[in-house]
């Protein structure tokens, strides 16, 4: 799962990334990540010792930021969609704000959504509103100015015990600095926070990736298609000799590169 939301991010042009997780999961993600090899990405990894809220995230991150902007990512979450690649680098063009993505749902309870104007402008952002505001889904991948450590430190914790992210976002929109991307109804954003919503995500996975002959995300191939590396250092990745199908997908790309 931790490759997905990592794509997202590499997708964007970062390779610098920090990975906050509990002190029982990090390890674990920790070896998941460092068996990808050299991939021209720099990764940090922190624990987060108690469930204090997505937004305690830049709190914890604050002196890997040192007062740069920054992007974050829930590791549960799945992006996919033409022109992702695109969307995220201007989005991370904005230094000045923050930007949230929201993305049309059935079940806008289960997330932060975004209350919109009919002009576009926003007009609040709701945590699980229990009344319908609407069906634009907060979405779990923001983009930060440099100011945004300093906002979450100024946070309290809500009802549920945790630093909410999206109240981090309410002080940039009382700032007037929120803006937003509709990722709309041809995209697909799925979280995988519940097992039934797993379920979904990895069908969808399987789905494309069996009618497609793609990976939607496979590390090794946004790093060499972003240049990070170049093709002997994709080739010695350890990825390139498994013996299973991502094997078979990571030599085909060479393959099918030098066209034979
Ligand atoms: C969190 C955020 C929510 C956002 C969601 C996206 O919810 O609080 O605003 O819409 O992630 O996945 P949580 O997973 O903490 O319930």
């Amino acid at each position: 799962m931790i490759f997905y939301p990592l794509s997202v991010l590499m997708l964007a042009g970062i390779n610098e990334i920090l990975i906050i997780s509990s002190a029982e999961h990090l390890p674990l993600i920790r070896e998941t990540i460092e068996k990808i090899g050299p991939i021209g990405v720099t990764f940090h990894f922190t624990v987060q010792s108690e469930p204090r809220g997505i937004a305690e995230a830049l709190i914890i991150a604050e002196p890997f930021l040192a007062g740069e902007p920054s992007a974050l990512i829930l590791g549960d979450n799945l992006f996919f969609g033409h022109g992702l690649s695109h969307i995220l680098k201007t989005a991370s063009e904005n230094t000045d704000g923050a930007t949230v993505f929201v993305y049309p749902v059935q079940n806008p309870s289960r997330y932060g959504v975004l209350d919109v104007d009919e002009e576009g402008v926003v007009r609040d952002i709701i945590e699980k509103p229990q009344q319908f505001v609407s069906n634009l889904a907060v979405t779990g991948l923001y983009f930060f100015d440099g100011t945004a450590a300093q906002h979450a430190k100024t946070l309290t914790p809500s009802h549920r015990g945790e630093l909410e992210i999206t109240d981090l976002n309410k002080i940039y929109l009382s700032e007037n600095r929120l803006s937003f991307y509709n990722f709309g109804r041809g995209f697909a954003w799925l979280d995988a926070g519940t097992s039934e919503s797993l379920l979904d995500a990895a069908n969808f996975v399987a789905t494309i990736e069996r009618r497609q002959g793609i990976k939607i995300s496979a590390p090794e191939e946004i790093a060499f298609d972003s240049h990070w590396i170049d093709e002997a250092q994709f080739l010695s990745l350890p990825g390139l000799s498994y013996n299973n199908e991502y094997g078979d997908y990571l030599r085909g790309l060479v393959r099918h590169k030098n066209g034979n």
